[in-house]
């Protein structure tokens, strides 16, 4: 096992700052992955984090995480999180564990959020701290 905890992020993300900053805050997915990057330099751990639209490269990067040896994998799957077997398949066919991290909280959200395909397999998850799930996230897995 190595000391690299991937971050992946799924569709319409990389519009964090503007998307719906009422319900996701105005902090963008760089200011994210920049206060990770500090608090991981603190924690002694890598951060691989990566962004895509589309859902099989969040499978193919699932898969990744576990040829290389991660330690864990954050895991915002936004949408596909309520939708994608795939993705349940996909965490379910790897050892390394999933952290689900949500912006908001799904469960106070529209009835269609709150199916987790993504939570029936991840280890933990933590949602609803705006960009501080990530954090708070990141502490779990270098506890793990
Ligand atoms: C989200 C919640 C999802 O329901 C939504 O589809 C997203 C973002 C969040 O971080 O709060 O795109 O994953």
């Amino acid at each position: 096992m190595t000391d690299t905890v991937f971050v992946l992020n799924g569709p319409n993300l990389n519009l964090l700052g503007t998307r719906e900053p009422e319900i996701y805050g105005s902090a963008t997915l760089a200011d994210i992955e920049a206060d990770l990057r500090g608090q991981a330099d603190t924690l002694g751990l890598a951060i691989d984090f990566r962004q895509t639209n589309h859902e099989g490269e969040l499978v193919d990067w699932l898969h990744e995480a576990q040829r290389e040896g991660a330690k864990a994998v954050l895991l915002n799957a936004a949408a596909y999180t309520h939708t994608s077997i795939a993705l349940l398949d996909a965490c379910r066919a790897i050892t390394v564990p999933v952290i689900e991290v949500h912006l908001s909280d799904p469960t106070t959200r529209e009835d269609f959020r709150h199916v987790s395909y993504v939570g029936m397999a991840a280890a933990d998850c933590v949602q609803g701290l705006g960009a501080r799930s990530y954090a708070v996230a990141l502490d779990k897995a270098a506890a793990l």
